[in-house]
């Protein structure tokens, strides 16, 4: 038998293009796709570029081999336009990508973490005291867009006008809803990208017509005089760019703790187990980053062509990671369509595992270099929902529509009646339980 022989043909889909199909499936497209074909790779067409996609450990294991796979020009430019920004990260391969990546995790310390949570407990309290005195509906998701965006504003360096707190927190929101539309959404999207680099870059333009610089520590400031492998300065775009991706996805953060609260609406016995066992409180955390629907995946492009499992890997071929679906895999999550956080009492979830912001090495790969920063500024959001606040739910409709990218319950939850049960909680030190097994935080 000749070599060529022995390679096994993708699976294929019947319709030519499946671009219709995935936007009207949503979050479920690829796993359809795999139940129907009884496979967890397939290939078809999307936006008429031949697409292999695939869901699993396995597969997310080879997607992150960067022996096998590239970014460069990779994310379409819907994407650019309003989530991620030209220049950035997202889009570096090899050394440039470690390069720049070490700039995020060199803000991925303890203290610098401790310090965006006590920031985020503290809007927290601050916020809450204003919807005690509230007596319309709040929508918590918007609500705790502004409080994230105050925070980690302050983290980054950013001093903001009360004014405007409303206005910028909402651009920034728009970037993130922009990405899953071609319609109104989408164009809101770019005109909001177009403000907040232009604001970002104002900003990095004068720190650095400032001679005298000092404060470095702050993330702003490292990211103005952070210079590349030749020594040089980034251009002030690209800084703003990088600086938006501090501050964009961290703001998505709310989005989770919306899900948390819908968590805590449809399993009321975790409120107390949470107050009680800091355990169960990592748990729900993690619970909830596997089984809400946020970012349904990542893309690549083949560097060069090689063989897994016999599948042939054209170099260019285009290959979509489902995260998603890899949260939900029945071979890795038993029952994972039921919420379950002790789920996590007895797995250890692996790297390619739990893969809601990517998988591999933060360092090495392009997995989410904000990761802990997610589950400390979640896990004392849910707690201070949990124990600092109690709040009535009035009829709504909370259901997740898993067509919409990024998807979120229709009413955005809203809460009344809101009373504080403790002026202030206090932010645990203790960040064991959310670091990675395998990397040391500093
Ligand atoms: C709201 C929760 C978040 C989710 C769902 C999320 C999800 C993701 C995903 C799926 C990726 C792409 C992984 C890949 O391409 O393989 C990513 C990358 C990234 N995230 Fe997050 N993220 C979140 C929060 C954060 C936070 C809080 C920060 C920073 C403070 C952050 C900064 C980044 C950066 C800089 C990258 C690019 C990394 C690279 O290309 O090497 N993210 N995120």
């Amino acid at each position: 038998m000749t070599r060529e022989k022995t390679m096994r043909k993708f699976p294929r889909v019947k319709t030519p293009d499946s671009t219709l199909d995935a936007v009207k499936k949503g979050y479920l497209f690829v796993t359809e796709k795999c139940r129907n074909l009884k496979t967890d790779i397939f290939i078809t067409r999307l936006l008429g570029r031949k697409t292999v996609c695939m869901r699993g450990n396995q597969a997310a294991e080879m997607f992150y081999n960067t022996e096998y796979f590239e970014r460069k020009k990779v994310a379409p430019n819907l994407v650019k336009a309003t989530l991620f920004g030209h220049g950035g990260v997202q889009g570096l391969d090899g050394a440039k990508h470690r390069h720049r990546k070490q700039l995020f995790m060199s803000l991925m310390g303890r203290d610098d973490i401790i310090h965006l949570a006590e920031l985020t407990v503290d809007k927290w309290s601050e916020y809450a005291e204003k919807w005690e005195n509230e007596i319309d509906d709040i929508i918590l998701f918007e609500e705790v867009e502004k409080l994230i965006f105050e925070a980690v504003c302050e983290w980054t360096g950013i001093s903001l006008e009360r004014n405007e707190v409303n206005s910028r927190a909402k651009d920034v929101a728009a970037m993130i809803e922009g990405a899953g539309s071609l319609g109104k959404r989408h164009w809101k999207g770019r005109a909001a990208r177009t403000r907040t680099e232009k604001w970002v870059g104002d900003i990095v333009k004068k720190i650095r017509a400032d001679e005298d610089h000092n404060g470095e520590s702050k993330v702003l400031q490292r990211f103005a005089w952070h210079e590349d492998l030749e020594g040089n300065l980034m251009d002030s775009n690209t800084v703003a760019v990088e600086v938006i991706n501090i501050i964009r996805p961290t703001v998505a953060i709310a989005r989770y703790v919306t899900f948390a609260a819908h968590a805590l609406h449809q399993n009321p016995d975790s409120r107390k187990k949470i107050m009680d066992e800091e355990e169960y409180l990592t748990n729900f955390v993690q619970e909830v980053r596997r089984y809400y629907p946020f970012f349904p995946f990542v893309m690549a492009r083949a560097k060069k062509t090689f063989k897994w499992k016999d599948y042939k890997f054209r170099k260019g071929l285009r290959v979509l990671l489902d995260l998603y679906g890899t949260n939900h895999h029945p071979f890795i999550w038993e029952n994972p369509e039921m919420f379950n956080p002790d789920r996590f009492k007895e797995v250890v979830a692996g790297t390619y595992d739990l893969i809601p912001q990517g998988g591999g090495d933060y360092d090495q790969n392009h997995r989410c270099a904000g990761e802990w920063i997610t589950i400390k500024l979640l896990k004392e959001s849910v707690r201070f929902l949990a124990e600092a606040i109690h709040y009535n739910i009035p009829p709504q409709d909370l259901s997740i529509d898993l067509s919409r990218f990024p998807a979120i319950p229709k009413s955005r939850f809203i809460i009344k009646n809101v009373r504080r049960d403790k002026q202030k909680t206090t932010v645990d030190k203790n960040l064991a339980d959310i670091v990675h097994s395998e990397k040391q935080i500093s």
